[in-house]
């Protein structure tokens, strides 16, 4: 039996040239990057080109703006912990206020709820049904002692893209000196994203949602934007993430995005078509089933869809078993039994969010994947659904 995986947005398999090359920074350059002999030298050059490189991926400013971490999560954080602490540290009597959608991931969500936890005021954004951010109740939240927003590029559990364009500047024309952060983890190898049409003040990347190594990430941060670091120790990335950087990670992620820069206009094309044609056979052949996010704006790579009468995580034990990963609500979150935020904050009934499931394609999917994924998809479905007839 084969195995099909549509997990993409958990994570994607590496690229085989992405791993030969992470191969060869671990073979031949073992170097320390802060040592100041040959092989320091040699592993620090590396990692210089790798940030010049991802800097014109995005279309930074300078390479400089680039600060490498360990994953999105350590991104995230330092982005936002790091505003708010510079924060309290200029301004020690005026207690700094955030403000993040409902959707955002919980790397966004819990390191909200750490800062509450240290006295910062959170204001949290709701979305339509359709995962729209509510844009009114946004504008209406920028207060004098709004630090930072944080608003993601795309969801990683339905694939809704948020205007990034339209909220940042209607953020920026309410209050100029506002951070905006936004969370591209879902978006950098699925959409174009450019720096010089959306000058947001910080982003965060994840090195495995693009077929490069896991455990690497990055964060770009705008020129003259001051945040505090949250590592403390030595002094490598600017004095913002102390530790010795993981070479063979950051060499993954500069190779993957220069496969990516090659790919992906005919990369795009094909996995939105596949996306597009898997959405159609699903609501074809199975009845009563349920498109959840954005019909239109999402990720073509992402189906997120509810069966009724169906639990999920039956559903998708049975898809195991037929050789299909998918995964329901967010994958870092499994194994947790609580409905997802996401999907609840769409204002889905329980019954709907119960039954969802998320399949995401990527690179390496195929039309006969995807073709096998439909029969043994309504299989399922119809099988569990017998059981409760
Ligand atoms: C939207 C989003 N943000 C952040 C993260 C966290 O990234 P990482 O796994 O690199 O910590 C994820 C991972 O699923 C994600 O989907």
């Amino acid at each position: 039996m084969p195995r099909i995986y549509l997990d993409y947005n958990a994570t994607t398999p590496l690229d085989p040239m992405v791993l030969e090359e992470a191969a060869s920074a671990l073979k031949n350059y073992q170097g320390n990057p802060s040592s100041v002999y040959e092989e320091g030298r040699a592993a620090r050059i590396l990692i210089e080109d790798s940030r010049e490189f991802i800097k014109s991926f995005i279309n930074a400013g300078t390479s400089g703006e680039i600060i490498f971490t360990s994953s999105g999560s350590e991104s995230i954080n330092l982005a936002i912990i790091g505003a708010v602490y510079a924060y309290m540290r200029n301004n020690t009597k005026k207690t700094p206020h955030i403000i993040a959608s409902r959707v955002e991931h919980h790397a966004v969500l819990n390191t909200f709820k750490f800062l509450e936890s240290l006295g910062v005021e959170t204001t949290y954004v709701g979305v339509s049904e359709f995962g729209e951010l509510l844009m009114d109740d946004l504008i209406s939240s920028i207060k004098e002692n709004t630090v930072l927003v944080s608003i993601m590029g795309a969801n990683n559990e339905t694939g809704t893209i948020f205007p990034l364009k339209q909220i940042f500047e209607e953020v920026k024309k309410i209050k100029d000196d506002v951070l905006f952060h936004s969370d591209l983890v879902q978006i950098i190898g699925k959409s174009c994203f450019s720096l010089k049409d959306i000058p947001l003040d910080l982003c965060s990347f994840s090195g495995h949602k693009f077929y490069a190594l896991k455990g690497c990430g990055a964060l770009y941060i705008k020129k003259g934007v001051n945040i505090d670091p949250i590592i403390h120790g030595g002094h490598q990335e600017r004095g913002l993430r102390a530790g010795t950087e993981n070479i063979a990670g950051i060499v993954s992620m500069s190779k993957s995005l220069n496969i990516l820069k090659n790919l992906m206009n005919e990369e795009l094309n094909r996995i939105n078509a596949l996306g597009g044609a898997f959405l159609d056979k699903l609501f074809y052949g199975i009845e009563g089933i349920r498109l959840n996010g954005h019909p239109v704006n999402r990720l073509k790579n992402t189906v997120n869809v509810s069966f009724d009468g169906v639990k999920s995580e039956t559903l998708l034990f049975n898809l195991d078993l037929y050789g299909i990963s998918a995964s329901a609500g967010s994958a870092c979150n499994a194994g947790a039994v609580s409905l997802s935020h996401v999907l609840r904050a769409h204002g889905y009934d329980s019954n709907r969010i119960e039954s969802a499931i998320r399949f995401s394609i990527g690179r390496f999917t195929t039309g006969d994947d995807l073709d096998y994924a439909v029969s043994a998809i309504k299989k399922g479905v119809l099988k569990l659904r017998a059981v409760h007839d």
